[in-house]
């Protein structure tokens, strides 16, 4: 056991000095998914659901007529009620800009190592970080994921030009606010599905703090024995998500693993865990994973939306939706707290949230 273990440490670390990640493993040529990749079978994925229809919601003239914009709240409540998880189309992003967020998170994955791997980085404090598996030396994550990771801390203090990476700063600052707009708006429909004014979630800053993270998911020789990423639920209030056009993500559902179908132009919207805490379970916040693909990279750019990380301000069910028939399910958290128990604890497929259940 001690010296398998010093085993993995010797490879989790050899790895990790390559500063090239995942893609630096496939560029060399590799015809096997090394050790450290390779998950216990029950976490690796089996056949996947089809007959479920995933939800899309259209938002286009939420703010013109009060008819329509009460049938895109009804919606956006039913889908954050049973599936935590839906795309939206016509949410007022350009396709243009979309597109160019791809491109730029691609073209810095595969720019020359050399000035990519001046990114490379696991110290805390830095805006801006490139690196593969944030919790690769975490013991109880039973595998590294097959990603590769492009990390900017967004809002409230954005990154100067100069900490941003050539390829990449200026279309994610523009990205980073259209999507805040969505971000704001999003929380406002959200508000409305749970009976309280319009203005609640954003009142408690729930977009105040924006993370992005690219996600470059490498070509994999054996998919089947690795995941993309692990299964999981994300720590934040909301997240937003653009995937391109590959595939690969899946909720789970009823039990069973879903595909989220690519749709040019869409994005996805998903509860996290802190407003499932607040919503005192009303909406919920869901496991999801990514599976490697044999033969092409896969792109995608997720907007984390949460309090400032630094912010030690206190998060409860909120208080007009308990009732003697709904007494709060949680204790309290930070912001801060949250995501440095996640951080420490690392994607081990299990969720945070069951520390704070009362
Ligand atoms: C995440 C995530 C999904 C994807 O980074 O939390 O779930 O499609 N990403 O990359
Ligand atoms: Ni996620």
């Amino acid at each position: 056991m001690a010296i398998s273990s010093y085993d993995r440490m010797s490879e989790l670390k050899a790895f990790d000095d390559t500063k090239t990640g995942v893609k630096g493993l496939v560029d060399s040529g590799i015809t096997k998914v090394p050790q450290i990749f390779i998950l216990p079978p029950k976490y690796r994925a089996e056949t996947c659901e089809t007959h479920f229809v995933f939800p899309v919601i259209d938002l286009q003239g939420i703010d013109e007529d009060p008819i329509k914009h009460k049938e895109i709240v009804d919606k956006v409540r039913d889908a954050s009620e049973t599936w935590g998880f839906f795309q939206v189309v016509n949410h007022g992003i350009p396709t243009s800009i979309l597109d160019k967020t791809l491109q730029g998170t691609r073209q810095f994955f595969e720019q020359d190592n050399e000035v990519k791997k001046e990114y490379y980085t696991r110290e805390n404090g830095k805006k801006v970080i490139y690196m593969s598996n944030f919790d690769l030396y975490r013991p109880c994550v039973p595998a590294a994921s097959w990603r590769d990771s492009l990390f900017c801390f967004m809002a409230p203090n954005p990154p100067t030009p100069q900490e941003f990476p050539a390829v990449c700063g200026e279309i994610l600052m523009d990205f980073s606010k259209d999507v805040t707009k969505l971000g704001c708006s999003l929380l406002e429909l959200l508000s409305e599905g749970l009976g309280l004014d319009r203005c609640h979630l954003n009142d408690m800053d729930c977009a105040k703090g924006l993370s992005i993270l690219g996600s470059y998911y490498p070509s994999c020789p054996q998919p089947e024995l690795t995941m993309g990423t692990i299964q999981h639920s994300d720590g934040d209030f909301i997240t937003v998500l653009l995937q391109d056009e590959i595939g690969g993500l899946q909720v789970l559902h009823q039990n069973q693993w879903v595909n989220v179908p690519p749709i040019p132009g869409a994005l996805i919207v998903n509860i996290g865990d802190f407003l499932q805490l607040m919503s005192n379970d009303k909406y919920i916040s869901v496991e999801h994973r990514v599976i490697a693909n044999k033969d092409v990279s896969r792109m995608s750019v997720a907007c984390f939306f949460g309090d400032n990380v630094q912010s030690s301000k206190l998060y409860g069910p909120i208080t007009e939706l308990l009732s003697e028939d709904n007494p709060p399910k949680y204790r309290a958290t930070a912001v801060k707290d949250y995501w440095s128990y996640i951080y420490n604890k690392g994607l081990d497929g299990t969720s945070a949230l069951l520390r704070y259940k009362i």
